[in-house]
């Protein structure tokens, strides 16, 4: 408990300080026995905390009752199966954070940015600024709040090999931020295949709370693609289930992080342009449903004019649904 007491003093006015929780916190989990939880891939509260018994007692040969012990123990620091007052909730809740686009209408399209505690989809066809959007946010999140930002780092999932730090640079130069300290704070991991993509969500949650110990909060999660992984793996009717069902979990993995750590989680997803029969139901991405009603914010993009871009918000509970055009240029993401 000593390492957790030190952080929750050290940012006492954050509520989510008491959320950093080590192997070794857990009653009856000494080093030896975290070793062995880690090596095998029981790295996280979490993840322990939805194991079961007999699992946990093969991988550290420990008796199954006192791995009952330490589920039990797992399960109520990490609040799994809990309930959260009302209260509990809109304390959280006030503590949402906006990330600037770089865009104002895109901006005011979003209801002030791209929040935090909600899982942002951009979808499109191929070209139409997803990833350009998202190197954007993985600069701006680390301005100051007056800038627009949430002085946050980001750690990025990239399953299509798109991220470019040459990309960073130029946008964090046309805002004259330090570039080589932008770069330093955006966390990338290649996602290999679905099922890697998946547990980097776990990896993230460590990386996550390892930084916050040394004064660093990741306010922005994005995965870039969300379904090429999926989509590539999956193919045929008989798989469409299985799919959907992994999708639904990984979502729900990213939208705990997202409230873990108060931070943004921006997925893309891309779209086949199918101008003819596409037009008017531009709810066709990959992952389709399960997605929609996961995703607090769906945003379609589609190319216009040159730099030219139009976002779309698509069922959103609570904003009006509207259009925002915003450009791509050298600087990055701006308006018109
Ligand atoms: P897929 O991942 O292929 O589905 O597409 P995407 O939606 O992620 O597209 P992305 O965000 O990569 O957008 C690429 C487009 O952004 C390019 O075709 C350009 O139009 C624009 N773009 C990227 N870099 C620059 C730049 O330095 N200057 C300008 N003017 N435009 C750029
Ligand atoms: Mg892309």
């Amino acid at each position: 408990m000593a390492k957790s007491k030190e952080v929750k003093k050290e940012n006492k006015d954050d509520e989510f300080s008491d959320k950093i929780i080590d192997l070794e916190d857990l009653p009856g989990v000494g080093p030896e026995t975290a070793r062995k939880l880690r090596e095998a891939g029981f790295t996280t509260i979490e993840a322990v905390g939805v194991a079961s018994p007999a699992e946990l007692s093969a991988a550290t040969e420990i008796s199954e009752s006192t791995a009952a012990k330490i589920i039990a123990a797992a399960r109520k620091m990490a609040d799994i199966g809990g309930f959260e007052t009302g209260d509990a909730i809109l304390e959280r809740r006030k503590k949402v954070g906006k990330i600037t686009t770089g865009s104002e209408s895109l901006d005011k399209l979003l209801g002030g940015g791209v929040e935090t505690q909600a899982i942002t989809e951009l979808f499109g066809e191929f070209g139409s600024g997803k990833t350009q959007i998202c190197h954007q946010l993985a600069v701006n999140v680390q301005m100051p709040k007056e800038n627009g930002g949430l002085n946050g780092v980001v750690i990025v999932i990239d399953t299509e090999n798109t991220f470019r730090p040459e990309r960073i640079i130029q946008m964090a130069e046309a805002r004259g931020l330090d570039a080589k300290d932008v770069l330093k704070n955006i966390f990338v991991a290649q996602a290999y295949n679905s099922n890697h993509q998946m547990l980097l969500v776990d990896n993230a949650k460590e990386l996550a709370n390892k930084l916050k110990k040394d004064g660093k909060e990741v306010r922005l999660l994005i995965v870039d693609s969300l379904t090429s992984h999926f989509r590539a793996e999956y193919v045929g009717r008989g798989t469409l289930a299985d799919r959907q069902q992994k999708l639904n979990r990984h979502l729900h993995d990213l939208m705990k992080f997202g409230d873990l750590f108060n931070a943004a989680i921006v997925v893309t997803n891309q779209v086949q342009a199918k101008p003819d029969t596409f037009y008017g139901d531009p709810t066709r991405p990959v992952g389709g449903h399960i997605v929609a009603h996961t995703a607090t914010f769906r945003i379609y993009l589609r190319k216009s004019k040159g730099e030219l871009r139009v976002a779309r918000l698509i069922d959103s509970p609570h904003l009006p649904e509207g259009e925002a055009v915003f450009k791509i240029t050298e600087r990055g993401v701006e308006d018109k």
